[in-house]
């Protein structure tokens, strides 16, 4: 997919928080951070746990299995026992619906 799809509403992601979507397949995690909404892979690299089941805190988004830690903006790893960044996708915010490109 090279163009921008609509995967949920503003309302769906509140502040601080994270939901899944699917997306052609794809189990994709949008998180709040501060009123803006990021999105990242919902598969840890470490061992495919399910990120968009863990926390966010200080911009960083804690896997639930191990404790591996990604920046939620960069997909950056902060914390092992990840080693290899998580894939990060572009997000567009139009009137109240949020839209990635994958
Ligand atoms: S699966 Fe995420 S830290 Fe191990």
């Amino acid at each position: 997919m090279n163009s921008f799809k609509t995967v949920a509403k503003v309302s769906d992601v509140g502040a601080g928080r994270v939901k899944v979507v699917e997306v052609e397949g794809k189990r994709i995690a949008l998180c709040n951070l501060d009123g803006t909404i990021y999105a990242i892979d919902d598969l840890c690299t470490h061992d495919n746990g399910p990120l968009g089941e863990g926390e966010i805190f200080n911009g960083q988004i804690e896997c639930p299995r191990h404790g591996a830690r990604f920046d939620v903006k960069t997909g950056k790893v902060t914390c092992l026992p990840a080693v290899m960044p998580v894939k990060t996708y572009e997000v567009k915010v139009e009137g109240t619906e949020v839209k990635i490109k994958s």
